[in-house]
């Protein structure tokens, strides 16, 4: 039952399970998954992941759009898009599970992995130089809310930090960089390229051969190293196979890819020096982020201004 004079919240999700949103959601406020009315004026809400195009635009007393995650492509993928607030994730648990991704890939490629889960397949006795993580610099495109943590931790580790933005950002202990003007140097200095840009029409593509090319490879990994885990579409799948098998990369781990799922057929499944997580990096937990969502639409009710909220300009 809707609580007394709350607007109602359409919940659509795609292809995710909306059972434990709707839980989450419980008697707080009405939520309906699909619309009766296409300009069904009690919906006051909408929580979403990729909704499909022009549901929105319908809906006459719409007064905000949640994302379900903290990346907002999705719902920029609907070009009729009505002209309400778009609130997006942060969450400390969010946060938290990025950070343990980075953190574990980072260690992951540091201390050999690859080369060591392939030797003992062979049962191969043989021990490697390890250089210090202070020899190593890893790279952040993007160091917003989830790149800041996960760089606080790796620089708690010991490994050197450089960031690029898009505006001048300034973090304690981080070497930054910004615009296209910085990105040469940016890449020139870093071993280690952790991508967490969110995916617009400036970033689509970005991680290309030509990219790749300009990281620093004569380094104490024996090598330049990516790590994606912001979107699939900033990178060229092909250009990533290709920089892996001319020397351009040594080694990569992919969470998210131009087409998702992954194909069964894209060789990047089988490359040795991949590893492949199901864009599974971070994901959002309703029960955890809800409680925040329907207390923002509260706030949003009784006119307070809403937190977290995308600059629709920039496009995240
Ligand atoms: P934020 O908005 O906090 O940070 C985005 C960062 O990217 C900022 O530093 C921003 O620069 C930078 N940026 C944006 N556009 C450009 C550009 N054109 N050139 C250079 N830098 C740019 O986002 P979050 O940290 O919260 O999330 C980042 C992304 O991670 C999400 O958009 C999403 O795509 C992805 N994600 C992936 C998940 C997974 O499971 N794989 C889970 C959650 C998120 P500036 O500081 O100047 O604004
Ligand atoms: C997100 C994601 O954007 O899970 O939160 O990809």
């Amino acid at each position: 039952m809707r609580e007394e004079g709350k607007g109602r919240v359409l919940v659509s999700i795609g292809s995710m399970d909306p059972e434990i949103w709707l839980r989450s959601i419980g008697s707080r406020r009405e939520a309906v998954l699909r619309l009766d009315d296409p300009a069904d004026p009690t919906i006051h809400y909408a929580l979403v992941w990729k909704q499909p195009v022009g549901i929105l635009s319908s809906l006459p007393n719409l007064k905000a759009i949640f994302s379900v995650g903290a990346g907002v492509d999705h719902i920029f993928a609907d070009r009729e898009l009505p002209d309400v607030p778009i609130v997006r994730v942060v969450a400390d648990n969010l946060t938290q599970h990025m950070t343990e991704y980075v953190v574990w890939r980072v260690m992951d490629h540091h201390r050999q992995g690859i080369l060591y889960r392939t030797n003992q397949s062979r049962a191969t006795w043989c021990g490697l130089q390890q250089p210090p993580a202070s020899d190593i610099t890893v790279g952040f495109m993007g160091l917003g809310n989830l790149a800041g943590a996960a760089a606080r931790a790796l620089m708690a580790l010991g490994f050197n930090i450089n960031g690029w933005t898009r505006r001048p950002r300034r973090m304690e202990g981080v070497n930054c960089f910004h615009g296209p003007d910085g990105l040469p140097a940016f890449l020139a200095a870093t071993d280690m390229l952790v991508v967490l840009l969110p995916l617009t029409p400036d970033t689509e593509g970005v991680i290309n051969h030509d990219l790749l090319r300009q990281l620093r490879h004569d380094n104490a990994l024996g090598g330049a190293v990516l790590i994606n885990a912001g979107r699939g579409r900033l990178q060229k799948d092909a250009d990533i196979l290709r920089a892996l098998e001319d020397g351009t990369l040594k080694e990569a781990s992919l969470d998210v890819f131009e087409e998702e799922p992954l194909p069964a057929s894209s060789p990047l499944w089988s490359h040795p020096r991949i590893v492949i997580t199901p864009h599974a990096a971070a994901n959002s937990n309703p029960e955890h982020l809800m409680p925040g969502m329907l207390a923002q639409m509260d706030a949003c009710d009784r006119g307070e201004p809403l937190l977290n909220l995308v600059d629709r300009k920039a496009g995240y």
